[in-house]
């Protein structure tokens, strides 16, 4: 019989406990910054329906990248994609009752149909930490700072990133400027060759521009448009236009933060979802060799609506662990995951095996980890095993120690033994 191949599905991972450890790491460091926010952990269902995504999300993850199937009811059902349309569910059903502003953040497991390639798997997880009922912009502040916060607690410092923003509502006022319409979709077309553009060349870009029933004066006001300042759209748009003035204040509460260094206003950045509608966002590595988006995410004020019809302000990002990791490794900031068992008791042989097992009963009641080695093997042999985890401390207790009443402490790091009366473990310090 051939034999079953031991890899994965394609573009997926498996955990082995070292991954684990580092993927606990990373987790419970968003965790602890989240909760400093006042954000509380929640979480949804793994399928959803598939009209959640076909309203809002966008016709590049519904018809490329859904994981789909019927059920066994002839319903229509998706492994989530993303986080966003859950949650604006789950907020849309309880409504009147939840006391706004709504903090909360969830770390799911999420699966989209892509090509498997640096920074993109098919599976990957993703922080999602979002605010509702907030119309002012300190609600991307907040969101913001949270994950400064989290790149912090990484050892990350803020020349090693960047936040890069625009405003949806600008873009929109800009391309109707140009004579971009919404008939026929023109405006939405063109959007979507601009949320492309890094990906493509400039003769695709200009051809989905053309395409998308631009004439050569629009196109070359576009690319133009896509080359201007801050203050240079604000003379184009007019300075009262309310993308602009988003924008505009938001640079100030950033910088009344002291945090206005790191954030660069891209014109072109767009963000793939329809469902943004004010400003949006995207964190960068500053090192060219992680190409990749660490988070993203922005302003969504009528996505609540679609379920309930009533509109809740939201705003948001989503971190995935798969960019963050490559993240981390690019500046070195992968710590050395220590081992998660302190100490480990030899079994010498038959004989002094329950002395043993009842020194790492005592031991546990101290709350360290232990692990025994169960056979009674040479002590050799034991150590070795010690080493290979990474464990800290070795306690042996042989038929001498039996009848004296004593164990061994080796500490494998300091390369010391110390002698202990078992009557005087209870108060040992490690
Ligand atoms: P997104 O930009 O699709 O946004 O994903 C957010 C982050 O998740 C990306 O910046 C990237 O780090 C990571 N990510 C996305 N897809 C993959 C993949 N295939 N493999 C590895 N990492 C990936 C959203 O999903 C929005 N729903 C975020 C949001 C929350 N907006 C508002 N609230």
């Amino acid at each position: 019989m051939q034999k079953l191949s031991t890899q994965p599905y394609k573009g997926t991972r498996d955990f082995y406990p070292e991954d684990m450890r580092f993927r606990n790491f990373l987790f419970d460091k968003m965790r602890q910054a989240c909760r400093l926010y006042g954000y509380e952990e929640y979480d949804g269902p793994m399928l959803e329906s598939f009209d959640l995504y076909a309203a809002k999300s966008g016709e590049e993850i519904v018809n490329n990248e859904l994981y789909s199937f019927e059920d066994r009811g002839g319903r229509k059902v998706v492994i989530r994609p993303e986080m966003t349309p859950t949650v604006a569910r789950m907020v849309a059903a309880r409504a009147q009752e939840l006391p706004k502003p709504i903090r909360w953040f969830s770390i799911p497991n999420l699966w989209r149909y892509e090509a498997p390639q640096r920074g993109r798997l098919r599976e990957h997880w993703q922080l999602n930490v979002d605010i509702f009922g907030v119309d002012s912009l300190d609600a991307e502040v907040e969101v913001i700072e949270i994950a400064n916060k989290i790149l912090g607690s990484y050892g990350a410092t803020k020349d090693m990133y960047e936040c890069r923003v625009n405003n949806r509502k600008l873009l929109d006022a800009a391309l109707s400027k140009i004579g971009i319409t919404n008939e026929n979709e023109q405006k939405y077309r063109v959007c979507k060759a601009i949320d492309k553009k890094d990906k493509i060349s400039q003769e695709d870009f200009e051809k989905m521009i053309s395409d998308a029933g631009c004439d050569q004066g629009q196109l070359s006001q576009v690319n133009d448009f896509l080359r201007m300042n801050l203050e240079e759209i604000g003379a184009f748009v007019g300075e009262d236009e309310i993308g602009f003035r988003e924008l505009q204040t938001f640079f100030e509460l950033m910088q009344a933060n002291g945090e206005n260094n790191f954030v660069k206003f891209v014109p072109g950045l767009m963000r793939g979802f329809d469902y943004y509608t004010g400003l949006v966002f995207e964190f960068f590595d500053t090192n060219p060799e992680n190409r990749r988006s660490l988070f993203g995410g922005g302003r969504y004020d009528d996505l609540v609506s679609i379920f309930n019809g009533q509109k809740i302000a939201a705003v948001g990002f989503g971190m995935g662990d798969v960019t963050t990791r490559d993240f981390l490794e690019t500046h070195g900031l992968i710590p050395d995951m220590k081992s998660e068992t302190d100490i480990l008791v030899t079994i010498m042989d038959s004989a002094s095996k329950s002395y043993s097992l009842d020194i790492a009963k005592k031991l546990r009641d101290k709350n360290m980890t232990v692990v025994t080695y169960v056979n009674d093997e040479k002590l050799d042999k034991q150590l070795k095993f010690a080493n290979q985890k990474l464990i800290k401390y070795v306690v042996i207790a042989g038929q001498d120690e039996v009848e004296k009443k004593t164990l061994k402490i080796k500490n494998m790091v300091e390369r010391t033994e110390e002698e202990v009366k078992l009557e005087d473990l209870k108060n040992y310090k490690f």
